[in-house]
């Protein structure tokens, strides 16, 4: 049985450009995110991609083949419109590592240098993949052998991009299309190692680096209601959980038409703990339809604080891996689309994101929110729960809702210490109209009728004075802000 959350999605209205300036005059005024306001012109849209995605805190990427960096319009157009990119192929296992423990960075260097140089983030793709895997990796090898072989690739590859790379695909594409939910798909890896090859993946790559975000990239996990889609969701909870280090979900979305509960499913998979990126973003067609078709993906994106940045995967229709669709921001000649005006528009009228997401997770403990947080989406800031003076040795409680969508909505508490330091927390609340808690995080809950009890995890009870935590959850319902007592022992 699933116990992925289902419930209907809708799109967020994002902010009209006055109602963003205004919001990040208030946001300057408290002081929240003092550097996010004084890099916000009010009013200002953004002329290309990356800069206008910058302006809410993301990156807006590309993939790069490096065999047509010596095309100029090429690199100009990836030099202005993009901050990030993604090595179309040179990073796969089979074109870097073509012989065993003998690597070829050389394709792999040229975009990832020419990036560095003009401050691109770069996501690193891919580390275990079924697919463009060297001659050297085939059926002769013994499960020790493998596993070593794929120990050796992570720690190699990692360590020689450490501090140029923001995030990996430390596994791509691992689960089955269609089937039941939770299914991988046969491969080298799940026969000679078993399903537990991804979380031994993940391992050894943060132990190669523990500061760079780990992702699970794959395709078709876009809708909410796919058995894939579940299939992974299961995993990054079931990671979480247990502590296997996991910092992000790439959703490919090479498709025709985002699902309609897209954003949802974006919201679903951040309310785990996790950063979402969508990852090799294309969509087939053309005119208005594509146009609008992206204008949802970027809408659905940056309604949500932990989708950190989307790549699309190529420059132009004319080299994108499925040109016969046109599916890219750049016709044949470079020239913009309708849909490339839609994406810019739409990140132009994006709200500044204030949850930045945190650095990559520890590699033992759950995604605990250690901080003093300012970390609540401005949008979300008018909708926060009132919030009492802890007494010393006490503890209040704040509920600020980060997200909405047609039936539900998530939400954040920020649980405060008061001037001493707390050992354990409650925190109470009654919904006002029927709301109910379909996932929570960094906290136990129990519940009675419409009284809600949350009490600490293990690893996250105590706050030093004046410090804070955070847990979360998403709920069916209407958004609401009830008040919330605290208590501490
Ligand atoms: O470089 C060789 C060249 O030397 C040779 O002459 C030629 C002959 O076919 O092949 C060239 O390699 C091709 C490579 O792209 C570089 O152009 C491979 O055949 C071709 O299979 C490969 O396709 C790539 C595909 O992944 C491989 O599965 C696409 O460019 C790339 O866009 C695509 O990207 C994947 C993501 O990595 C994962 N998600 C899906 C996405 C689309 O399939």
């Amino acid at each position: 049985m699933s116990d992925f959350p289902l419930s209907a999605g809708g799109a967020r209205r994002p902010l009209s450009g006055s109602r963003r300036a205004l919001t990040a005059g208030a946001l300057g005024v408290l002081g929240v995110v003092t550097a996010l306001a004084t890099t916000l012109p009010a009013n200002a849209a953004a002329s290309t991609l990356g800069a206008a995605a910058a302006q809410s805190g993301r990156y807006f990427g590309t993939a790069i083949a490096a065999g047509h960096m010596n095309d100029s319009t090429y690199v100009a157009t990836w030099d202005r419109e993009f901050n990030s990119v993604t090595a179309e192929n040179e990073m796969k296992w089979g074109p870097i590592e073509p012989s065993r423990n003998s690597f070829n960075w050389g394709s792999a260097d040229q975009i990832v240098n020419h990036a560095v140089s003009k401050g691109m983030k770069v996501r690193g793709h891919t580390l275990v993949w079924h697919a463009q895997l060297p001659s050297w990796i085939n059926n002769n090898m013994s499960a020790s052998d493998l596993r070593s072989a794929m120990t050796n690739h992570i720690t190699q590859v990692m360590n020689h991009y450490k501090g140029k790379v923001y995030a990996w695909d430390v596994v791509n594409e691992a689960f089955n299309d269609g089937g039941a939910v939770g299914t991988l798909r046969s491969s080298i890896f799940t026969q000679k190692l078993g399903n537990g090859f991804i979380e031994e993946a993940f391992r050894a790559a943060r132990a190669a680096d523990p500061n760079v975000k780990l992702c699970y990239n794959d395709y078709n996990i876009d809708n909410a209601t796919a058995a894939k889609t579940q299939g992974v969701y299961n995993m990054v909870k079931d990671f979480k959980a247990r502590g296997v280090p996991i910092d992000c979900v790439g959703l490919q979305s090479h498709f025709g038409n985002p699902p309609s509960n897209y954003q949802q499913n974006i919201a679903q998979f951040a309310a785990l703990g996790v950063d979402v990126q969508i990852t090799e973003l294309d969509v087939g067609g053309s005119g208005s339809t594509q146009a609008d078709a992206y204008r949802r993906v970027v809408q659905a994106c940056t309604a949500v604080p932990r989708c950190a940045g989307i790549t699309v995967w190529g420059i132009t229709d004319k080299w994108s891996w499925r040109s016969g669709d046109t599916p890219l921001l750049f016709d044949g000649n470079f020239n913009k689309k309708q849909a490339y005006n839609s994406v810019l528009d739409a990140l132009n009228a994006a709200t500044p994101n204030t949850s930045p997401s945190p650095s990559a997770s520890p590699s033992r403990s759950p995604s605990a929110s250690p901080s003093a947080s300012p970390s609540a989406s401005p949008s979300a800031s008018p909708s926060a729960s009132p919030t009492r003076s802890p007494l010393p040795g006490g503890c209040s409680a704040t509920i600020k809702t980060i997200n909405s969508w047609g039936g539900g909505f998530q939400s954040e508490v920020t649980v405060q210490a008061g001037s001493s330091a707390v050992n354990g927390w409650t925190v109470k609340w009654t919904w006002p109209s029927g709301q109910s808690i379909s996932s929570l995080w960094n906290g136990r809950q129990s519940t009675s009728g419409s009284s809600v009890t949350v009490t600490n995890e293990t690893y996250n009870g105590s706050i030093a004075a004046g410090g804070s935590t955070t847990f979360g959850f998403t709920a069916n319902g209407n958004a609401a802000t009830p008040t919330a007592t605290c208590t501490s022992p």
